[in-house]
């Protein structure tokens, strides 16, 4: 009989913690795998840990976490709705004169890393996929995307029947005033059209071949 969705991301989320395939394995405290609902239609991908979320294991749990959940909250959207996880597993930092900071993933920790989301995709089946981020939209969406011209479209992509972007919380954060305000609404308004578009994609026929 074929394990049920849950216990097979279990099993993923297993093999994952142990995960030695790049250096961030010797630096991390912990593997941030997502969590959620694994049967959630919705699937939203960040970019990858930070401090909190290498501390707890826990997928967006600091201040780009908080904005986030406000944004879902908005949307009537709870984490227990969706899945939550990132491009990268664990966190890509530096540490230079003793203070660890965030840095962006490399290519090549993107290239192995995303052996584990494709995994991921491939158990939950997600209709539609948010992205936060450019890093995620150019893995999930095409690779040159292009957040200020080509975020809240949806394209079609072979890992969900649509995937939408979004500008990461993060970012939003690092605006002041009315930049600030005006990202926080783009925010909600894609994650409002990603939720329209589930309700919408769970009517259409499913593409089948008999
Ligand atoms: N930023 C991300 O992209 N993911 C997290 O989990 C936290 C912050």
């Amino acid at each position: 009989m074929e394990e049920s969705v849950v216990q097979q991301i279990e099993d993923l989320r297993a093999q994952c913690l142990g995960c030695a395939k790049c250096e961030l394995a010797g630096t991390r405290r912990n593997v941030v795998f997502g969590e959620g609902n694994p049967e959630s239609p919705l699937m939203i991908i960040g970019e990858g840990p930070g401090m909190n979320e290498d501390a707890t294991g826990r997928p967006f749990v600091g201040r780009a976490g908080a904005l986030l959940d406000e944004a879902l909250a908005a949307c009537r959207i709870g984490r227990q709705h969706v899945f939550i996880c990132n491009v990268l597993k664990c966190r890509a930092c530096i540490t230079e004169n003793g203070r660890t900071r965030n840095r962006p993933p490399a290519p090549a920790e993107i290239e192995v890393c995303t052996q584990w989301l494709e995994r991921q995709i491939q158990v939950i089946q997600p209709l539609v996929i948010l992205c936060l981020g450019a890093p995620s939209a150019k893995f999930v969406i095409k690779k040159d995307f292009k957040m200020t011209q080509e975020r809240g479209i949806f394209y079609p992509t072979r890992y969900a029947r649509y995937a939408i972007a979004a500008l990461h919380p993060a970012y939003i954060l690092r605006q002041a005033g009315q930049s600030y305000d005006g990202g926080k609404s783009l925010l909600i308004s894609d994650i409002e059209s990603a939720r329209k578009k589930v309700i919408e994609a769970k009517k259409e026929p499913k593409p089948t071949l008999f």
